[in-house]
């Protein structure tokens, strides 16, 4: 039986492949996150892959606060660069598939078409560097390997884009939400569920690969805030603001569309639109709590 360590799971992605796994049960699966097994920690890394035989590594652990990234590089770097370094020589070492996850925030926005994987990266921001070079270090070490870049991810789990929505939305008259910064939102549960797909197609699998995965559509964060509001039926009026009005420690890409041809032509999968997992997501936590 495959065994597969998911690291990081208490996070929106993690969480998502601790409910997928109940419909995968012919693989046997290993949740952790830093109480448990802390990246950084090669010797942990090592005994845990050894002693477990694990066959795939899935790496959600990450460091994503990338405001605070900005003045906690040495953190960011430890996370996102290094230890994901470590992750590549141990599952080099035992011959285990790593798939790990990286960010629309490695380009610059400067694109006025969708980024494809072989696009020259450029991040705007520590947090996007620290990304970068971990992809880097990882495909320099790792044969067996994929890297999943995605954008504005979200989930029933933890702090994102969506909750804030939800409960400002509820608190305040109205809200101001930047209408220039362009990209894609991604529901974790669609990510966590293409990449099992991934894995049951092994045989199909090249190893070293990017692929790019976010949900279908294009949007701005204004449009994103205000179909939140619209289907959980909430007053709150949203206003389209200008990035430069609501300036944030770490610059953001204003244009993070990512093209999916690649991954949606090697793997023959269909991707949700946007709005449809949002509607997924919404009823998934917050409709039958209501
Ligand atoms: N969130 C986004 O909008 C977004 C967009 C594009 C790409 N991504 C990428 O997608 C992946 C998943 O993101 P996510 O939103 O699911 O992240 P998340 O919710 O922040 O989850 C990451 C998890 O990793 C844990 N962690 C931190 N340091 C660790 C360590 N040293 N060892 C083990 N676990 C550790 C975190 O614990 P603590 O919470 O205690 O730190 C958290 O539970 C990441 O690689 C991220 O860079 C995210």
């Amino acid at each position: 039986m495959t065994r597969i360590l998911v690291t990081g799971s208490n996070g929106q992605l993690g969480n998502e492949f601790r409910i997928l796994s109940s419909k995968y049960n012919k693989y046997i699966f290993f949740f952790t996150d830093i109480e448990e097994l802390d990246i950084t920690d090669i010797n942990a890394i090592d005994a845990f892959v050894k002693d477990n035989y694990i066959n795939i590594i899935i790496n959600c652990a990450a460091y994503t606060a990338v405001d605070n990234a900005e003045k906690d590089r040495k953190s960011a770097d430890m996370i996102n660069n290094y230890a994901v370094k470590q992750l590549a020589l141990t599952a080099e070492k035992y011959n285990c598939f790593l798939f790990h996850i990286s960010t629309d925030y490695v380009f610059d926005g400067t694109n006025h078409r969708p980024y494809v994987e072989s696009d020259i990266t450029n991040p705007l921001s520590v947090y996007g560097q620290t990304k970068l070079d971990g992809e880097k270090s990882m495909l320099s070490i790792c044969k067996k390997s994929i890297i999943i870049r995605t954008s504005w991810l979200y989930s029933e789990f933890k702090n994102n884009f969506l909750k804030t929505i939800l409960k400002y939305g509820k608190q305040r008259d109205e809200l101001n939400i930047v209408f220039d910064q362009i990209g894609t939102p991604t529901y974790a549960g669609d990510l966590a569920e293409t990449i099992l797909e991934i894995i049951s197609e092994t045989k199909n699998i090249s190893n070293n690969q990017i692929y790019h995965f976010s949900n279908e559509g294009v949007i701005s964060w204004y449009d994103f805030a205000k179909e939140i509001i619209d289907i959980s039926k909430i007053k709150c009026n949203i206003n389209p603001i200008e990035t430069k009005d609501y300036p944030l420690p770490a610059p953001r890409p204003s244009y993070s569309v990512l093209n999916k041809s690649k991954i949606k032509n090697h793997f023959k999968i269909k991707i949700p639109y946007w709005k449809d997992s949002l509607k997924v997501c919404l009823k998934n936590f917050y409709f039958d709590k209501q």
